[in-house]
């Protein structure tokens, strides 16, 4: 059940201050707040049981581990998976990097590697190296003038030289939930493999990776009221049977000899070498619980009630510009005019508000909106009409001089 006032509660930051001002955090995109129950368990879990896992031959270390590989079954539940397609990163950027270099052994000279100007550096970068070592081609999917993938060209798009389709779910600048789904279906016609970055889908959607039929989909813990240090990698089995391992050591490897030969267990163990962020992973669990007693799709609604309020208020300001109005989640770009978006920000700050300014990580997304710098607001299930309010009003009020005035 939606119960704000019992949801708010259960995050005690809320009741901190920023710049002497009540707190208001609409920088959610960036990462969530933590409620009580992740907070407790980090504590337990450090205080009581803060031995490594899978490696103790005594019962601390077993039960660790246990709970360790409890909150693979929780993750695979989650997005209806199986819990051997659950890998362990630490964080979407690892497990899109995992992705492109372990399949760059299945790229070749010519290959196109199909993505979108609204992506997210860590799932660029990496595609973008690949696509250097192996003389293949980065391709970007036709959009709309409101920035939205064309889905009247999918087909020509998805040509027969890509090998694959690697895309945001849901645009950390521009809010849109991609039709991936269409995709899929287009790119598996063709035995095209499609990877999803999952970071701004997963926390706030439900999921359903059968349904979805994606191969790959990565995001990040800490985007979903975890701590940090922990993030998933999905994989179809048979995709991750296929995936070279980047990261080789301690715990992923079944034998080696002196000779340098060497054999890796299977997945997913074969990519999680190294001691892993053993309490963040514990408190993911208590994350992913959190979230579904309340339910992915009235966390959904609830922050699209908030994004449609702050539009509505907000639209009509003659000197204020929003870029994506129609934006299908909680995330709102916008900029006041002949305010740097960083000095805006600056401001909002000085009055207890947290929004993030800047280019999103999103450095291609120029092409699409004519500008690289935006203020962003970003909705989750904690925030409330009436801190919605404040920042409307505070908006209202801003101008180049009282900027200016912070630095003085
Ligand atoms: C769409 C998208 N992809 C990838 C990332 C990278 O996530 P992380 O920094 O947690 O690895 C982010 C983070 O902002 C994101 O919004």
């Amino acid at each position: 059940m939606f119960d704000l006032d019992n949801i708010r509660e259960n995050f005690p930051i809320l009741k901190t201050q920023m710049s002497g001002q009540p707190l208001i955090y609409f920088d959610n995109a960036a990462t969530t707040l933590k409620p009580l129950g992740v907070i407790r368990e980090v504590e337990r879990i450090l205080s009581t049981q803060s031995v490594n896992i899978h490696r103790g031959d005594y019962q601390l270390s077993y039960e660790i581990s246990n709970q360790y590989e409890e909150v693979r079954n929780t993750v695979a539940k989650f997005i209806n998976a199986k819990s051997d397609e659950i890998v362990f990163t630490s964080g979407a950027t690892e497990g899109l990097n995992f992705i492109a270099y372990g399949l760059e052994y299945l790229i070749e000279e010519g290959d196109v590697i199909l993505t979108t100007h609204t992506d997210h550096a860590s799932n660029l970068l990496p595609w973008f190296e690949v696509a250097k070592r192996k003389k293949a081609k980065i391709e970007y999917f036709k959009l709309t003038s409101e920035g939205r993938i064309d889905l009247t060209h999918l087909d020509k798009q998805i040509h027969s030289k890509v090998k694959v389709v690697t895309l945001v779910h849901v645009s950390n600048v521009l809010g849109y939930i991609n039709p991936v789904k269409e995709i899929i279906e287009l790119a598996h016609q063709k035995d095209i493999c499609v990877v999803l970055d999952g970071a701004q889908s997963v926390a706030h959607l439900s999921i359903d990776v059968k349904e979805l039929d994606v191969d790959f989909l990565a995001w990040s813990g800490h985007k979903m009221c975890s701590p940090t240090g922990i993030g998933v990698l999905y994989g179809k089995k048979a995709w991750l049977d296929k995936l070279r391992s980047i990261k080789l050591g301690g715990g992923a490897n079944a034998v080696f000899d002196e000779n340098g030969s060497y054999e890796l267990k299977s997945s997913p163990a074969r990519f999680e070498a190294g001691t892993p962020a053993i309490e963040s992973t514990i408190a993911l669990k208590a994350a992913i619980d959190f979230l579904s007693s309340i339910g992915m799709d009235q966390i959904h609604t609830y922050e699209m009630m908030l994004k449609d309020y702050f539009i509505s208020k907000i639209q009509h300001f003659s000197h204020l510009k929003v870029y994506n109005l129609t934006t299908d989640t909680g995330i709102v770009i916008f900029n006041i005019d002949g305010i740097f978006a960083q000095d805006a920000a600056a401001y909002l700050s000085s009055k207890g508000i947290a929004v993030r300014a800047g280019n999103h990580c999103a450095k291609l997304i120029h092409h699409v909106i004519g500008v690289t710098e935006t203020l962003r607001a970003s909705f989750y299930l904690y925030n409330t009409v009436s801190e919605v309010d404040v920042l409307v009003e505070t908006l209202k009020e801003i101008t180049l001089e009282k900027c200016v005035d912070l630095y003085i």
